[in-house]
């Protein structure tokens, strides 16, 4: 039998358990849940005696094997996970915050105890993309990763564009399917995105590189529905694009909205989706696209690395470097923009 424990049972923690329920009997028959860390009691839910406040008894299980962080935030999240990877358990987890400032140390320190720190579903949601980059990406050098990283912008522009709704509104529609942020304004202002693209390029060229070193963010806020109206003219989308482009030995980092061209293939995303499209100096370009947010999308993202562990197909990170002063880039010659017949220039994705 393999124990798990999930931190905090909210919408990826609670869509774990559905995902475990439904299809865990697929790769491993015998896990079973052990110990839910919440604050809160769920007295009508069926694992209801299994909730506690109290981490230490997690920590002090030796029978847990795996523990799984959807709390969210780089608190007590942080403090969890190292505590766990030290008392030799692997930590799988969809916070992408924690990944973003502490993935560094919480990696080596689960190097350095025998056992993984996983995370993919803290990138693009259910679709499989730190994996591949991590694994299957080794033959190439990384010219470009360029996506729609966020779902909850992606849902708003999308019906600011089909039902000229108000963006405020959309955020509010967008909390209530459990896209958005507890702070919804990290996903407006890109800094949800930023942190995803950072994750990525980390991997990608071998370093750790922090959301706070990317050069240029900028969210949605100031996209109006006359500047989807005028791009919808000329059979265009506005899309908020997170991009890192290698510039000679350098790489170019930023998010931001794009007018993006009716022949991309990122024209077509809407709703919550995401895509991510990765160039390799040898393979091409390659696309990945799905669900970028929400409960089980999520959570079937994070289930893939409990198997991945408990079936032993994950082994512990490789070293990656800090990223050295420099490395990142402010702004990429090669950049195109387009003026709007409002005046208002946008960066131009084909
Ligand atoms: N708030 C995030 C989004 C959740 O909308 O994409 C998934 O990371």
């Amino acid at each position: 039998m393999t124990n798990i424990a999930i931190l905090g049972f909210g919408t990826v923690g609670s869509g774990v358990y559905e995902v475990l329920t439904r299809n865990g009997a697929n790769f491993c028959p015998d896990i079973n849940i052990k110990h839910i860390l919440d604050l809160r009691t769920f007295p009508d839910h069926p694992l209801a005696d299994r909730v506690t406040a109290d981490f230490d008894k997690i920590l002090n299980d030796k029978k847990v094997s795996v523990v799984v962080e959807t709390m969210g935030g780089t608190g007590a999240a942080y403090k969890f996970s190292l505590a766990a990877l030290q008392a030799g358990k692997h930590v799988v987890t969809s916070n992408k915050a924690c990944v973003d400032k502490y993935g560094e140390e919480l990696e080596r320190v689960a190097a350095e105890n025998g056992v993984c720190y996983l995370y993919e579903a803290s990138v693009g949601g259910g679709i499989p993309v730190i994996a591949p980059l991590k694994e299957c990406f080794a033959g190439d050098k990384i010219l470009r990763i360029a996506g729609i990283l966020n779902g909850t912008t992606n849902y708003i522009l999308t019906h600011m564009q089909t039902e000229g709704k108000a963006l405020q509104d959309m955020v509010k529609v967008a909390q209530e399917l459990g896209y958005a942020e507890a702070d919804p304004h990290a996903d407006l202002a890109g800094l949800d995105s930023a942190r995803k693209i950072s994750i990525l390029a980390g991997i990608a060229h071998g370093r750790y590189i922090s959301y706070e070193s990317i050069p240029y963010v900028e969210g949605i806020e100031e996209v109006t529905l006359q500047d989807i109206r005028l791009a919808a003219e000329m059979g265009c989308v506005i899309r908020l694009i997170a991009k890192a482009v290698l510039v000679g030995e350098k790489l170019s980092i930023s998010v931001a909205p794009h007018v993006v061209a009716a022949t991309s293939m990122l024209n077509s995303v809407c709703e919550a989706f995401n895509a991510i499209s990765v160039t390799g100096d040898c393979v091409g370009e390659v696309m990945f696209y799905g669900a970028g947010a929400g409960s089980l999308p999520t959570a079937a993202a994070v289930v893939g690395d409990i198997a991945r562990v408990v079936t032993g197909s994950a082994k512990p990170a490789m070293p990656r470097k800090a990223c050295e002063e420099g490395f990142i880039i402010a702004e990429n010659d090669e950049e195109k923009f387009i003026t709007l017949k409002n005046g208002k220039k946008y960066r131009y994705f084909e």
